[in-house]
């Protein structure tokens, strides 16, 4: 085998803490220096917001990189797909310029979430009652329990002359399932629009647009490009604290949102993967049930919320607000082998004459700098450290300027305590938002 040209030439993107830190917008601003970015796990639980040119779109399913035409998306192996939500999302990006059609390739290993995985979904959540896990209800759960079951459906299997026998029969297995929860389908909606039916008539209409898309064997594809010396950004979706095996369980989502989902989301050897790019707001949010120890239930809450516009990308629902954690920060790094931080949405700060951070947590009189088994123990409190706050509005320093001062002690602070550089500092949704404070990768002129 000839030597790659480029043995580490996948980076990777990933989310910290429980999700929606900025990671589409990152991804945006960074895919102009590799050729391709592409999902390798979650699904449309995910909303990955970006702006430009005064315009803001969010992405479900469609990686980041997509509204950069010289740059090819794949959605990877690891990814399941609503061929449905893929369809709308297709079109939405079409009206706002995009070209999916043309940098879009989709692999065909991926499964398909099923109407009935999201019929599934919603019965197994009304059926946990007030323990509920508070997902997206987009059939995230179902779809990869099926796949783990080994009877799921892939992208591949759109083409088999045995389709409709196979979604028939794994239809027939969830409505039995949901009857057995005690669901009655009668009435339920679907999005809060469409019945069973009507979302099933879509889907299958949405199976049609699939077949003439890219369908690719996206892992030949990716290492093929990396032994071209070609350059990929896997974007992460979710965050760490929801992963499935390492996340506050069972308050999660259903796949490896950690670096270890990049391999076999992806089919790449870790050999490959360069730098780990950890995505950090500089405070923590939550949407959905579980426990955050850092969780404000007060005015400051509602502060961060409304200042942050902390609203779900993908639900509408109001986000949890509170401190920075350090101890999960600290967990995730480890987990992710993370090479360099984005510290994002500082400016949600500003106005902050005092911020806290959380640097262990005392439970029964000890303290602990490290999460605990159950982050959800009861009597587990945090403690916290203030710093100065800025309280001025921060603009990208010209030569020569630098950062107002709390604002860096707050960042050597963060560098301090989890031994990662903070590469870049966000200040606002805008792609223009954005401070490199090193260069952190050999970034194309
Ligand atoms: P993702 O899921 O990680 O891609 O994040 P989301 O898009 O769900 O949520 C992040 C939200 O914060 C979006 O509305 C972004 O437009 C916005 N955002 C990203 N970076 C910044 C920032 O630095 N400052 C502010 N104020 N908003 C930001
Ligand atoms: P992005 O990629 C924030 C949460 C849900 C719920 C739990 C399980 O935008 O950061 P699921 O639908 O996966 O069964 O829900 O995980 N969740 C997210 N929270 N950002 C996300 O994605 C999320 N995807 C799922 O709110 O608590
Ligand atoms: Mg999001």
């Amino acid at each position: 085998m000839s030597h790659p040209a480029n043995p580490k030439g996948l980076d990777v993107l990933l989310g910290l803490q429980w999700g929606d830190e900025g990671k589409g917008k990152i991804v945006d601003v960074l895919s102009p220096h590799y050729d391709i970015v592409a999902r390798f796990q979650g699904g449309p639980n995910a909303g990955h917001t970006l702006e430009f040119n005064g315009q803001k779109h969010v992405l479900h399913l469609i990686p980041s990189g997509i509204f950069r035409p010289e740059t090819l998306n794949v959605i990877g192996n690891g990814v399941i797909v609503d061929p449905f939500i893929l369809q709308q999302e297709i079109a939405e990006i079409e009206a706002g310029g995009g070209q999916p059609r043309h940098n879009l390739l989709i692999s065909r290993k991926a499964h398909l979430i099923l109407p009935t995985h999201r019929l599934l979904d919603a019965a197994q959540e009304a059926a946990k009652g007030k323990d509920c896990i508070g997902s997206t209800l987009k059939g995230i759960g179902p779809a990869y329990a099926e796949k783990i079951a080994r009877h799921g459906l892939r992208v591949g299997d759109i083409f088999s002359s045995d389709l409709p026998q196979r979604y028939a029969r794994i239809r027939e297995y969830h409505l039995s399932l949901a009857a057995n929860l005690g669901f009655d389908p009668q009435g339920f909606l679907l999005d809060r629009k469409y019945s069973l039916s009507e979302y099933e008539a879509r889907w299958h209409e949405a199976l049609d647009q699939l077949r003439g898309m890219k369908l690719i064997d996206s892992e030949h594809f990716i290492n093929r490009s990396l032994d071209q010396g070609k350059r990929v950004l896997a974007e992460g979706a979710q965050g760490t604290m929801l992963d499935i095996d390492f996340g506050s369980y069972p308050f999660v989502t259903s796949s490896n949102t950690t670096v270890a989902g990049v391999c076999s989301g992806l089919g790449v050897a870790p050999s490959r993967i360069g730098q780990v790019f950890g995505i950090v707001k500089a405070y923590c949010t939550r949407v959905g049930s579980g426990p955050f120890p850092t969780e404000l239930m007060d005015a400051t809450g509602q502060l961060l919320r409304d200042t942050g516009r902390e609203y779900g990308s993908t639900t509408g629902r109001p986000r949890r607000c509170g401190w920075l954690d350090l101890p999960a920060l600290r967990y995730a790094v480890m987990l992710n082998g993370v090479t360099r931080l984005f510290l994002m949405k500082t400016d949600v700060l500003n106005a902050f004459p005092e911020i806290s951070v959380c640097t262990a947590y005392s439970m029964n009189g000890s303290h602990s700098t490290e999460i605990p088994y159950d982050l959800g123990t009861p009597g587990l409190q945090p403690v916290y450290q203030q710093l100065e706050g800025w309280q001025q509005e921060i603009h990208t320093p010209k030569p020569g300027e630098s950062l107002p001062d709390a604002l860096d002690r707050y960042i050597r602070f963060i560098e301090e305590a989890t031994g990662v550089p903070v590469a870049v500092v966000s200040i606002g949704p805008d792609r223009e938002e954005t401070i490199v404070r090193h260069n952190f990768v050999n970034l194309r002129a």
